[in-house]
């Protein structure tokens, strides 16, 4: 498989803020790949040194085998001579323009002749089902439509690979989910790679095909969804990517197989044995809310607590729950529903084991 775009050591400064830090990814042909992390981490940054749109400071950008930046070569190929097409959290389809001649502009831009213009908006159309939309006014459309219609316009020149920029965010969430379902089966249907960037941590799990978790200009994972959640690298990505509940405990015993815990307040948990156990013997416990299994022991690994507030979620129940000072956040399934002021007994599954130092080290390995 080829590479769609590829990024090394990729560094933007603003003053003496580094927004970009050395951050390395290749993206495969066809691949839906997204980054994500919290507010401010660089993901726009990252987008628009890959579109030209800001120059970098230190690294290589190459798109479909094509140097299209380069640090130590001086190459830095202009935007609009990158084969790339673009969608932005601020959509600006032109207001005054239908549907079709909003999608032709690029096509205008560059002198394409009339029949082919019509064919290739023709097929975007198609490709959008909107076919019958093409002589409405962006005012005359929902905001998906409209959202479409931006994608539309960034698809219609054919481009090597698309960006997009929290394209779904100015959408409520209902079309949000619809449009997540529209854009996958866009892609795969015309196989057009997607660079993604959202720090919607479910829209990325939902959509990737890959996920690069991203932090304070930094990389902490590149990996599948399923990986990226059952197998985080860092503290970081678990923390970020899905909830976590932690408990100061202590190794008792570790075998192939399983380890033996004391967790604080005296409980003692054998797990299956995560991925990363500790030399240390001071560690963290890190469950996640539907590792717990609430009201429902799990032999040899209990904990007695106390049910504070119950959120019905609809397809799911949430429980704050007490356990010897520790709060703890537990999901059933709404038919174990279990009144607050309960006590009760807590299973625990299976948790991720950090050394207990590592706290605030959103670097420290999990896994
Ligand atoms: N033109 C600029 N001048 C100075 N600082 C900037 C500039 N653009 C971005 N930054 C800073 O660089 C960092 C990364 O910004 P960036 O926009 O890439 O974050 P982001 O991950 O896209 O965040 P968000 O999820 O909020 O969109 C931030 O601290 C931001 O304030
Ligand atoms: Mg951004």
């Amino acid at each position: 498989m080829g590479v769609t775009i590829q990024v090394e050591g990729l560094t933007k400064r603003f003053g003496s803020m580094t927004a970009v830090d050395a951050i390395d990814f290749a993206m495969e042909e066809h691949e839906f790949f997204s980054l994500v992390g919290p507010s401010g981490c660089g993901k726009t940054t990252t987008l628009r040194c890959v579109a030209g749109l800001e120059t970098a400071d230190e690294g290589r950008i190459g798109i479909k085998g094509t140097t299209v930046y380069a640090s130590n070569e001086r190459v830095d190929v202009p935007t609009h001579e990158r084969s790339i097409g673009m969608v932005f959290q601020n959509y600006a389809v032109w207001p005054h323009m239908s549907v079709y001649h909003n999608i032709a502009y690029p096509l205008r831009l560059k002198n394409a002749g009339k029949a082919d213009q019509q064919r290739r908006v023709g097929h975007v159309l198609e490709m959008l089902g909107m076919e019958q939309l093409g002589e409405r006014k962006p005012s005359q459309l929902s905001g998906g439509q409209q959202q479409r219609v931006a994608l539309g316009r960034a698809l219609v020149g054919e481009p090597d690979v698309l960006l997009l920029d929290e394209p779904l965010s100015n959408l409520d969430a209902k079309l949000r989910e619809h449009m997540r379902v529209e854009l996958k089966r866009i892609q795969r249907d015309t196989g057009i790679p997607i660079l993604y960037v959202t720090h919607d941590q479910l829209e990325a799990l939902a959509m990737s095909d890959r996920i690069a978790v991203m932090n304070e200009g930094r990389i902490h994972q590149v990996a599948s969804p399923v990986e990226i959640y059952e197998r985080p690298a860092t503290k970081f990505v678990l923390d970020f990517i899905g909830s976590v509940n932690y408990l100061p405990g202590e190794v008792l015993s570790a075998t192939g197989e399983t380890v033996t815990l004391r967790v604080a307040g005296g409980a003692t948990l054998t797990l299956p044995r995560p991925g990363f156990v500790p030399d240390a013997r001071e560690v963290l416990l890190a469950v996640r809310p539907e590792d717990m299994v609430l009201g429902q022991s799990v032999t040899g690994s209990d904990l007695h607590a106390k049910v504070e507030l119950r959120s019905f979620l609809g397809n799911l129940c949430e429980y704050r729950l007490r356990y010897q000072g520790h709060e703890l956040r537990v999901q059933t399934e709404k038919d174990e529903l279990v009144p607050e002021g309960s006590d009760v007994v807590i299973g625990v599954r299976r948790g991720y084991l950090l050394e207990s130092t590592a706290m605030q080290d959103s670097l420290a390995r999990v896994s």
